[in-house]
């Protein structure tokens, strides 16, 4: 039986330490950390991926030139020789993010002028227009919800300005964001969830071909326009790879940076002394985003493949050819790296150096970006909206996905302003 068919059977296999869409888990799963970190640091799923869960493992699988993607073959393994003929699957195998040098090098070149400290550093008083626009559209109503009507609003339109994509077609991208992510979850995805990845993969790829089409007769200064020349120019970059590229931005830009807004917020609002800290001292807002990526990160895993045999990992043997999952969120709240109390949030805590970007050659391209992002929504909504209370704190609801964190949504109220 292969690993899909299990997958949708069991879940995680029953796997007692480690059931990352269990309702438990998606809910809170840093006792479930704490758990394998101090019982089982290396530890190995019933599926045979090996999990690990302390920061220094998980540092240095991300760092190592022994570890790499391998994402055909993993896939594979994992779902069965054909999986590759899978529209979805196939797209994901063309993205930066899943490539190996020498192609990872070759992708990633293409696009990482655009994301340099600078040009991000110059994006700030649009980010801020964008922000006060969502605000000042709201204001009157006392209420709204924080992830739909505010956090998503900002990481769209901003990626969306930096793609290209046209004024007249972004209504349908502020709609809400897809469930397509969890293709990046550990336990495999079930027969059903292929082919509704697969049918939105194909409607994605069917509107990117279009407006690459519009770019290459009508060039604007924007990624895309880049991107279709690089393909153009002969053999830098095949059209599968361009539209995966533009997709992985796109889903990439956004699904994170709304739930690094959303779940910042949530820990600031259950956290009132830290909250009352921040709006007296709005100058610690730069610190308090790493501490929110460290405390709850919207990136909860990555993982990587022995490229060779691994003698030691944590006490444990890699045969080459296994997978590794890197819990981020885990190595996050490790005390060997974080020893005073590391699952409070503390917006002053010293050195905090969080793997939520993750490591390596894949390290997040669009880390400065959305930092910045978050910057501003979060210390622009503390400013203009000083009364806002969270409706739920105590049970808000998660979306169903482990890898991608974030809320379905958060709604807020204030005192509406006459
Ligand atoms: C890669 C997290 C925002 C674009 C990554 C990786 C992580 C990550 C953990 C590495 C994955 C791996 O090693 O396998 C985050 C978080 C974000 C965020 C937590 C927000 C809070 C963004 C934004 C963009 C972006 C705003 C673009 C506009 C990318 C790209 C990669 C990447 C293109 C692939 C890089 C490569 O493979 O070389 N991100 N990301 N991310 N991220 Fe982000």
């Amino acid at each position: 039986m292969n690993e899909q068919v299990q997958g949708a059977n069991q879940g995680a296999g029953g796997d007692p330490l480690f059931n990352p869409l269990s309702p438990d888990f998606i809910r809170d799963p840093y006792p479930h950390y704490d758990r394998l970190r101090t019982i089982d640091p290396i530890h190995v799923t019933p599926f045979g991926q090996f999990v690990a869960s302390r920061h220094a493992d998980v540092s240095l699988v991300m760092r190592d030139k022994r570890f790499g993607k391998d994402f055909v073959e993993r896939s594979k393994r994992r779902y069965g020789p054909n999986i590759m003929e899978e529209p979805v699957f196939r797209n994901l195998g063309h993205t930066m993010l899943q490539a190996d040098p020498p192609d990872h090098t070759r992708l990633r070149g293409l696009v990482v002028k655009a994301f340099t400290a600078r040009r991000v550093e110059d994006m700030r008083p649009r980010i801020q227009e964008i922000v006060d626009q969502t605000l000042d559209a709201m204001i009157d109503r006392g209420h709204m919800d924080l992830i739909g009507d505010f956090a998503f609003r900002l990481p769209v339109t901003i990626i969306c300005d930096m793609l290209g994509i046209p004024e007249e077609h972004r209504e349908a991208f502020h709609k809400g964001s897809s469930d397509g992510v969890r293709i990046l979850d550990p336990v495999p995805m079930t027969p059903d969830e292929i082919k509704q990845g697969n049918a939105r993969n194909l409607m994605a790829q069917m509107y990117f071909q279009q407006l690459f089409e519009l770019r290459r007769r009508n060039p604007g200064d924007d990624l895309i326009t880049q991107l279709v020349q690089a393909e153009e120019d002969g053999n830098k970059l095949t059209n599968e790879e361009l539209t995966a590229n533009i997709m992985l931005l796109f889903v990439a830009g956004h699904e994170t940076t709304v739930n690094l807004i959303g779940n910042g917020l949530l820990a600031l609002h259950r956290n009132p002394d830290q909250l009352a800290l921040l709006k007296a001292r709005p100058e610690l807002m730069a610190g308090a985003i790493e501490e929110f990526l460290r405390y709850d990160s919207s990136v909860q895993m990555t993982g990587r493949v022995a490229l060779e045999d691994i003698d030691d990992l944590g006490g444990v043997k890699i045969p080459k050819g296994e997978t590794v999952l890197c819990l981020l969120g885990s190595a996050n709240r490790d005390p060997a790296v974080y020893p005073d109390r590391p699952d409070r949030l503390d917006v002053t805590r010293p050195n905090v150096k969080p793997l939520s970007f993750g490591g390596g050659i894949h390290f997040c391209l669009g880390a400065q970006l959305a930092r910045i992002e978050a910057e501003i929504a979060i210390a622009t909504l503390l400013r203009r909206l000083p009364d806002l209370r969270i409706d739920d704190i105590e049970n808000p609801e998660w979306r169903a996905t482990f890898v991608l964190r974030g809320l379905k949504r958060l709604p807020a109220s204030w005192r509406a302003r006459a």
